[in-house]
C-alpha cells in the first residue's frame, strides 16, 4: 500500500487514520491495535476529563510504541436563556421517563475542558493532535507546534480547509457529508457543508498546499484508493473501526450497523445540539416530529446525557446515540489486525489488476 509524504511525516506505514471518535469507543486496545497495525489510532477526548485523558493515553503507551493521536473538540461560547435551558429539558421528560429516570437538576455549567486537555497532551508528550468543530488559539497551535507536534485540523469546506493552513495547521480532514458523528463545520450553515467526499476532497486538494485526509463513507480499500486518486495523502476511518472487537462500541449499537443499511442515517442535532450523523431512531423520529425546541451544543449534549448513559445500559437502542456513516453495508465484524491486513491486501489487489 502505498506511503505518501503525509505518512512518513506521522511516521505510520499506511495511510489509514483511526477517526478520534469522543464517546469511550476509543479504547487504549483499539487506538494501540491500530498503531501497532501500521495505522494511526487516535484517542477520541472530546467529551474526557483531564484526568481521564491522561490514563488512557497512558494504558496506550502500555500498549505500542507507535505514534497515536489525540483528537479534541474546539470549545465554543455557550449562550442560551434559562428558559431555553428549561424549555429544552422539559422536552426531554417524557423519554427520560419511559427509562424509568428523571432529570432531576438542571445543569448550571457545561464544561469544555480545553486548556486542560491540551496541558495533558504537553504533559504526555503525545506526537499528533486532531481537532473538530473549529481552529484552535492561536496561542494554543504555537505553543504546541513549539514542542514539535504536528497538527491536523477538519474542514468541510474549501474555505474551512484555507483557514486551517492559514493559522499553521499542518494537514487538514477533508470530512465528506457520508460521514458518521458530528459535523466538524464552523463557518458556514452546516446544510450548506454537506459537501461529499468525492466532490470536497479534491477541490480542497486544489486550494491548500498542506496535506489532505479525505474522510467519510470509505470502508475498505476500494474507497481509500478512490481517497488516494482524488489527491487525499491518507483516509481517516470512522464507522469501519466500530465494530472492531478492540472497539469500546456496545454489542448492541455494533449489531445496529452491521444489520443496517445505506439509507438508514440521518443528519440530527437533537442528541448533542450539533449536527451529526447517525443511525436513525425513536428519539430522532420524535424530537422531529414534535418540532422540539433543540438547546445550542454542548448544552444539549449535557441535558441528554444522563438520558443516553440509561439507554446505553438498559440496551435500549432507541434512546442512544447511534452514530455512523452512510457506508453501513459494508461494516464487517473481526480485529483491528485483520481489518487492516485485509484493506492492505485489497488495495494491492486493485492496483496491480490496474483495470480502469
Ligand atoms: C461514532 C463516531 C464518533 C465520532 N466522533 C468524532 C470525534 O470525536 N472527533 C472527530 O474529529 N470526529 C469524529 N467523528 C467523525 C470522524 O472523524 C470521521 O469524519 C468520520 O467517521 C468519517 O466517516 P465514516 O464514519 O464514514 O468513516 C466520529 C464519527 C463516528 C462514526
Amino acid at each position: 500500500m502505498y506511503s505518501s509524504s503525509l505518512t512518513t511525516k506521522l511516521n505510520i506505514m499506511y495511510p489509514i487514520i483511526q477517526a478520534g471518535m469522543a464517546g469511550g469507543i476509543t479504547t487504549p486496545e483499539l487506538v494501540s491495535a491500530v498503531s501497532n497495525a501500521g495505522g494511526l489510532g487516535s484517542i477520541g477526548a472530546g467529551y474526557m476529563t483531564p484526568e481521564n485523558l491522561r490514563t488512557s493515553i497512558q494504558r496506550t503507551k502500555e500498549r505500542t510504541n507507535k505514534p497515536f493521536a489525540v483528537n479534541l473538540f474546539v470549545p465554543n461560547e455557550v449562550s442560551a436563556s434559562e428558559q431555553t435551558i428549561k424549555k429544552a429539558a422539559e422536552q426531554l421528560q417524557p423519554f427520560y421517563e419511559s427509562l424509568g429516570v428523571h432529570l432531576d437538576e438542571l445543569p448550571t455549567t457545561f464544561q469544555q475542558p480545553f486548556e486542560e486537555q491540551v496541558t495533558v497532551i504537553l504533559d504526555e508528550q503525545v506526537p499528533i493532535v486532531s481537532f473538530t468543530f473549529g481552529i484552535p488559539p492561536q496561542e494554543t497551535i504555537n505553543k504546541l507546534k513549539k514542542e514539535g507536534i504536528l497538527l491536523i485540523g477538519t474542514a468541510t469546506t474549501v474555505d474551512e480547509a484555507i483557514a486551517q493552513e492559514d493559522v499553521g495547521i499542518d494537514a487538514v480532514v477533508a470530512q465528506g457529508s457520508e460521514a458518521g458523528g458530528h459535523r466538524g463545520t464552523f463557518s458556514s450553515p452546516f446544510e450548506q457543508a454537506l459537501i461529499g467526499t468525492m466532490s470536497l476532497v479534491p477541490q480542497v486538494v486544489d486550494h491548500v498546499s498542506i496535506p489532505v485526509i479525505a474522510a467519510g463513507g470509505m470502508m475498505d480499500a476500494r474507497g481509500i484508493m478512490a481517497a488516494r486518486a482524488l489527491g487525499a495523502q491518507a483516509a481517516q476511518l470512522g464507522t469501519a473501526f466500530l465494530t472492531c472487537l478492540e472497539s469500546g462500541t456496545k454489542s448492541v449499537y455494533q449489531e445496529a450497523i452491521l444489520t443496517s443499511s445505506e439509507t438508514d442515517t440521518t443528519i440530527t442535532r437533537v442528541f448533542s445540539g450539533k449536527p451529526a450523523r447517525g443511525l436513525a431512531n425513536t428519539f430522532i423520529r420524535d424530537m422531529q416530529k414534535n418540532k422540539t425546541e433543540v438547546a445550542p451544543y454542548p448544552i444539549q449534549n449535557t441535558l441528554t446525557n444522563k438520558m443516553r448513559r440509561e439507554a446505553s445500559k438498559q440496551n435500549n437502542m432507541e434512546l442512544m446515540s447511534l452514530w455512523a456513516g452512510q457506508g453501513t453495508r459494508m461494516s464487517k465484524k473481526g480485529t483491528v489486525a485483520t481489518f487492516i491486513q485485509d484493506v492492505v491486501e485489497q488495495y494491492e489487489q486493485l492496483a496491480e489488476k490496474n483495470s480502469f
